[in-house]
C-alpha cells in the first residue's frame, strides 16, 4: 500500500507542473468554483445546469429529504460535491447560504475564486465567462482577501430590520484606494467596525451595510483562507447573525475588512 502511494505521488508531482499557475490577469474556468444551496424541490436545476457548469468544480448545500448519496453518485464525475444540512432550530433556511463559502473551501480546496448564489441566480450560462473577465480585467490576486458584489443594502433602522434600501453597488465606508491604484481591497475606517452590527454611529455611513447573496458574491481564495483560519469565528458570526430578530433575508454581514 505504502508503495503505491509514494509511487502515485511521484508520478503526479511531474504531471502537475504542466499546468501554468494562474495568475492575475489570467484566471481560467479551472481557478473558478460555484456553490449554491438547494433544497429537494429544486433538485432539477442541479441537473439542469450540469451544462453550463462543465468544467467549474460546484459545491451543493443540500438540506433534508433527499437521498444525497445518489447526487454524489451521479454529481461526482461532473465536477460536484455535497454538503447536506439539517434544520437549526432558531435559525431559518438560509443559514445554508451563509455557510455555503466556507463548507466548499473545506471540500473544493485548490481553487483561486468562488461564486456563490442562488441555485436559481447563478444557474446561467453567460455567469462565469463575465465573473472571469472582470476578475481578469481588474488584476485581481486571488491569494489577496476579495469579496466583489454589486447588491449591497443599507439598513439604518434597528427598531426595524427589514426597512433596507438597495440595491446598492458599493460600499461606500471603504477608505479612498491609494493614489494611481485601480482597484484596492476595501478598508473601513475604525468607526464602522464594532463588533455590534448596528453600532454604526460613528461610521461614515449610519447604516449596516448586507451583502445580498442571492445574486452572486465573488470570494477569493485569500478570504476564504482568513475567514477559516479560526474554526469558531465565521460559524459563530454566522449562528449569531442569521436569526430572525436580524436582516438575515438580506443574508449576512460582509466579512470584515481586513
Ligand atoms: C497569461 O498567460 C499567457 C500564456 O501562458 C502569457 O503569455 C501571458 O503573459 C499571461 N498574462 C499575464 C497577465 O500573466
Ligand atoms: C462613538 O464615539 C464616542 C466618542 O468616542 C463613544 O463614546 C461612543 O461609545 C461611540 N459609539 C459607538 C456606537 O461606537
Amino acid at each position: 500500500m505504502m508503495i503505491q502511494c509514494i509511487a502515485l505521488v511521484w508520478l503526479v508531482a511531474p504531471l502537475s507542473l504542466w499546468r501554468v499557475e494562474a495568475a492575475p490577469g489570467n484566471y481560467t474556468r479551472d481557478d473558478l468554483a460555484v456553490s449554491f444551496p438547494t433544497h429537494v424541490g429544486n433538485v432539477a436545476l442541479i441537473e439542469a445546469s450540469r451544462a453550463w457548469r462543465r468544467g467549474l468544480r460546484t459545491h451543493v448545500v443540500i438540506g433534508g429529504g433527499i437521498d444525497v448519496e445518489a447526487l454524489r453518485i451521479t454529481g461526482g464525475p461532473q465536477g460536484e460535491s455535497y454538503t447536506q444540512l439539517p434544520r437549526f432550530p432558531g435559525h431559518p433556511v438560509v443559514i445554508g447560504h451563509a455557510l455555503a463559502p466556507l463548507f466548499a473551501l473545506e471540500a473544493i480546496r485548490d481553487f483561486k475564486w468562488l461564486l456563490l448564489g442562488d441555485d436559481d441566480t447563478i444557474c446561467k450560462c453567460r455567469v462565469p465567462p463575465a465573473v472571469l473577465q472582470l476578475i481578469n480585467e481588474a488584476g485581481l490576486n486571488a491569494d489577496d482577501p476579495h469579496l466583489l458584489h454589486d447588491f449591497l443594502f443599507y439598513c439604518s433602522n434597528p427598531s426595524k430590520i427589514d426597512d433596507c434600501s438597495g440595491p446598492i453597488d458599493v460600499d461606500r465606508r471603504c477608505l479612498p484606494c491609494p493614489a494611481g491604484a485601480k482597484s484596492c481591497p476595501c478598508r473601513l475606517p475604525p468607526g464602522c467596525t464594532q463588533p455590534d452590527n448596528w453600532a454604526f454611529h460613528n461610521c461614515s455611513q449610519r447604516a449596516r451595510v448586507v451583502v445580498y447573496g442571492g445574486v452572486g458574491v465573488i470570494y477569493s481564495v485569500g478570504l476564504l483562507r482568513k475567514m477559516a483560519a479560526d474554526p469558531s469565528f465565521y460559524f459563530s458570526l454566522v449562528f449569531r447573525d442569521v436569526v430572525p430578530s436580524e436582516p438575515w433575508a438580506v443574508l449576512v454581514t460582509s466579512p470584515m475588512a481586513p
